[in-house]
């Protein structure tokens, strides 16, 4: 709902000013206005993260000349709102490189515009400007009950919320999840939570016959030797702080 809000004052607004500049103009076959992407999403208000990957990868200024050129089937992108990429964990953005970014942005894009009614009768996997969906790898997929439609990569379902923007060449939704692809991110679902070494220290008293390599390891970190070094260290800043303190007020 609050997407939207932008774009009905625009609807409102519009037609004051077609009259006025329609009136002294004879021809109406004026080329129609490009359509740019991530003008679009700017005015949406919560895709800055979004929008922020398409231009610095420069994917954003490609999917609008794409759009723009004759020969175009449309496009259909799916946009993340700023949430989604809140909520990802940490370092999940960080830990890919350069050509996996614009492999997770082009994974967003469809390079055919498909309406919500198409895309729930839309045969799987869906066909990504990551391509290579055919191996697995960068597959997405659509699932749908009832009204509602999600996508599927094998790491995350997104459902689509709403229709952010449709024209005669690009279709946005909204979706409030990162559409994380299998070939970049398969292992970071499960393989996010090792803290087992942990677990194992806080109960040593158990009673399970452990193998000597685990009762090494509660031995090294029950030593008071760690404790010592903290107070150590904490009492070194303390002391260089006064010192620094001291420094400055001369
Ligand atoms: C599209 O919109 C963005 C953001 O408003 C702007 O920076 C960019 O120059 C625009 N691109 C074109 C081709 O007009
Ligand atoms: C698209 O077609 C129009 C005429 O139909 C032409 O004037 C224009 O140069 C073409 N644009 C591109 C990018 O090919």
């Amino acid at each position: 709902m609050n997407l939207l809000y932008p774009l009905v004052v625009l609807t409102i607004a519009s037609p004051r000013v077609s009259v006025q500049y329609l009136m002294p103009q004879p021809s109406p076959a004026t080329p129609p206005a490009a359509t740019n992407i991530t003008a679009i999403l700017e005015m949406g208000g919560e895709f800055t993260f979004f929008i922020r990957l398409l231009k610095t990868t420069l994917i954003g200024n490609q999917l609008n000349s794409q759009i723009n050129s004759n020969s175009t089937q449309g496009l259909t992108v799916f946009a993340p709102n700023d949430h989604s990429f809140l909520s990802l964990p940490l370092r999940t953005l960080n830990s890919v490189s350069d050509q996996q970014r614009i492999q997770l942005i082009l994974f967003h894009v469809l390079p055919i515009l498909i309406t919500l009614p198409q895309l729930q009768v839309a045969s799987n996997p869906l066909r990504t400007q990551a391509g290579a969906s055919d191996a697995g790898q960068f597959a997405l997929n659509v699932s749908t009950f009832g009204y509602q439609v999600s996508l599927v990569t094998g790491v995350v379902t997104a459902t689509i919320s709403s229709t952010i923007f449709l024209n005669s060449k690009v279709a946005i939704y909204l979706v409030y999840k990162v559409l994380l692809p299998m070939a970049l991110f398969s292992s970071s679902a499960p393989a996010a939570i090792p803290p087992e070494p942990e677990k194992n220290m806080s109960t040593p008293a158990s009673g399970v016959p452990t193998s000597s390599r685990s009762s090494n390891t509660i031995d090294v970190s029950a030593g008071i030797t760690p404790n010592a070094f903290l107070i150590r260290t904490a009492s070194y800043i303390l002391v260089s702080l006064s010192l620094v303190t001291i420094a400055l007020s001369y």
